[in-house]
């Protein structure tokens, strides 16, 4: 299952379109800011995005839209901002739930869900149980995901199904246990709001993808601004190890 799709065992497929995107949504603090309004409108406002990120790549045929949307640092922030992202998380599931079934949308969530409330661990239970089956775009939302927590609870899980004799660890033990294992490795990461940094997102997944990084604030991340980064993605040699002379003698086209 993983083999199939770790770029350092294996050459991925590259096409036109990336088959997985990952994005962290930064700046919604900075664009209330910027309007003299409360950090919370900017989180609304990033809900917005959101649905016109997750529409927009149904349509451009992503098959893999990876959002982060609370890191397992973001419960440093203030507890009023913290239960008002998980208010807004709640609000926005109630109401998007049917709609992302009806497009056919799987839904995942990933990260170490045992300290969010009852409610929303049952929320999210029955999202997915819903969408389960889907066969369209699969949306998978980070909330108190942080990379090294998967990587750890990977090794933890390894080690408890160990038994004697069972040999020194492979690459794929690893990935098979990591959250994301059943998606290809992400093909393009996007980072809004300026900063360039990874912030403890997929940190093993992330070892081929291409990053893009842009100054637009995450409310303000529509259609355009997908299709921009898009482009980008098109204009990068994938190399994967290889020289570029290689990759020009290569027979397969893109697909
Ligand atoms: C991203 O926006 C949303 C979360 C981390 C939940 P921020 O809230 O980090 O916005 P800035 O970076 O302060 O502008
Ligand atoms: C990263 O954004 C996490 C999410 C977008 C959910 P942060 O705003 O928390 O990242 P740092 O603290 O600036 O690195
Ligand atoms: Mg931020």
């Amino acid at each position: 299952m993983t083999t199939a799709t770790s770029s350092t065992i294996a050459i991925p497929a590259v096409g036109e379109v990336p088959r997985h995107i990952a994005i962290i949504m930064d700046g919604n603090g900075r664009w209330a800011r910027a309007r003299h309004l409360p950090r919370v409108a900017g989180h609304r406002q990033g809900v917005e995005a959101v649905r016109a990120v997750v529409k927009a790549c149904a349509e451009r045929g992503v098959q893999y839209l990876t959002l982060f949307a609370f890191s397992s640092e973001n419960w440093r922030r203030p507890r009023e901002e913290v239960s008002l992202l998980m208010e807004l998380f709640v609000r926005a599931l109630q109401l998007e739930v049917k709609k992302l079934h009806k497009n056919a949308i799987r839904f995942r969530v990933i990260g170490d869900l045992a300290s969010f409330s009852e409610r929303i661990q049952e929320l999210v239970g029955d999202s997915v149980a819903l969408t389960r089956d889907n066969r369209g775009l699969t949306l998978t939302v980070a909330a108190n995901y942080g990379g090294r927590w998967d990587i750890l609870q990977a090794v933890n899980r390894l080690l408890a199904e160990r038994t004697p004799g069972s040999g020194p660890v492979r690459e794929e033990d690893l990935a098979g246990r990591l959250s994301m294992s059943e998606a290809p490795e992400p093909d393009l990461f996007i980072r809004t709001g300026g900063e360039q940094r990874i912030s403890n997102f997929l940190l093993w997944q992330l070892a081929y993808t291409e990053l893009y990084f842009t100054d637009t604030l995450w409310p303000d991340f529509d259609a355009a601004a997908l299709d921009a980064a898009i482009a980008s993605y098109r204009r990068r040699e994938r190399r994967f190890g290889r020289t570029s002379e290689q990759l020009a003698q290569q027979s397969v086209p893109r697909q």
